[in-house]
């Protein structure tokens, strides 16, 4: 754990008992709830997590849920409370402890986002299986009714079930099996059959280069990578050298007007740096397109969650 520097001037950024209804009347139990420079608490069913740098952010998390819950909600649901540490080095993470509630329920759980089931799991790694500051973006892909979605690096595939419900055929690839199976979970929560579409556990850089041999076009594509990654053959995966690359192989893999989500959790990379290297891509390519940067969610503070930018291809 890292020293206890309590920082100078705490920003609190916290919902209110009426964005908690208004997340409740959209059919969404999956939010953040307060927000601290050092850690945040969040919604998923009927658990919070206490994500904490220090032990001082786990104790402020925990108070402000207690007071939170008793005092401005005054709910009589039950709730169980997890923690999870986030460490400054990657392989340091652990899955996320019981707090407070029995621990003979399973560790898994169900979590609705606009009315869009997905599964939780607590013992199943660092990430328990939903991205919460994607809400928007897979609301708008949904939205946008596709009918060819690329999902790369795809994890418990939120995306591609947006796009299925909507109507899309889906591809999503990811490294890990295990996510890739959850993915397919997701599929049937939703009552889709993963039958009827691909699930692809494999490297991203692999299999990009297969698609554009074969010809294969989306409409819209994901490109959500982590910050670092080893990929097969020991390949390292960098998001602040590698997200060009990536890009430039998503635009030789789309259609003349599809939608390209470019997204990085990766802290050196702003959205304005998404932009220009778009704007290089699309040149390099001799293509036209607009971006679109969704808007800001209710609860996240405005500089929080990952960085995106939809690049819209014209003809
Ligand atoms: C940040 S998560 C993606 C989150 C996902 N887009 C979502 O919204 O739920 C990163 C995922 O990339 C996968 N991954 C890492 N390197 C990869 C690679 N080279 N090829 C394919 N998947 C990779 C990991 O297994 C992990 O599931």
């Amino acid at each position: 754990m890292v020293s206890e520097q309590p920082a100078p001037e705490e920003s609190v950024h916290t919902i209110s008992p009426a964005h908690w209804q208004q997340f409740a009347n959209e059919e969404t139990n999956a939010h953040r709830i307060c927000s601290l420079s050092q850690g945040w608490s969040e919604r998923l069913g009927n658990n919070v997590l206490l994500n904490h740098q220090t032990q001082t952010v786990l104790e402020s998390l925990d108070a402000h849920w207690q007071q939170f819950s008793a005092q401005e909600l005054q709910s009589s649901e039950e709730f169980r409370v997890f923690s999870r540490h986030l460490p400054r080095q990657n392989a340091e993470r652990s899955i996320p402890a019981l707090l407070r509630g029995s621990p003979d329920l399973p560790p898994e759980t169900e979590v609705v986002e606009n009315g869009v089931r997905y599964g939780i799991d607590f013992s199943a790694g660092y990430a328990v299986g939903l991205f919460l500051d994607q809400r928007a973006n897979r609301s708008l892909l949904r939205g946008w009714r596709p009918k060819r979605l690329l999902n790369t690096f795809a994890y418990t595939c939120s995306f591609s079930v947006c796009a299925a419900l909507a109507g899309a055929e889906t591809v999503s690839v990811d490294l890990s099996k295990k996510s890739i199976e959850r993915g397919a979970e997701n599929f049937r929560l939703n009552g889709l059959s993963p039958a009827d579409h691909r699930f692809v556990a494999d490297d991203v850089l692999d299999i990009m280069p297969k698609l554009i041999q074969r010809k294969e076009r989306f409409d819209s594509i994901v490109l959500d990578p982590p910050t670092f990654s080893r990929g097969s053959k020991g390949r390292r995966f960098n998001a602040e050298n590698d997200l060009e690359k990536l890009l430039l192989l998503a635009l030789d893999l789309a259609t003349p007007s599809a939608r390209i989500l470019l997204s990085t959790n990766c802290t050196r990379v702003r959205t304005s740096d998404l932009e220009s290297m778009s704007r290089f891509a699309l040149k390099s390519r001799r293509l036209n397109g607009q971006f679109l940067r969704t808007g800001a969610l209710p609860d996240f503070p405005p500089d929080a969650g990952a960085r995106t930018l939809w690049i819209m291809l014209r003809p």
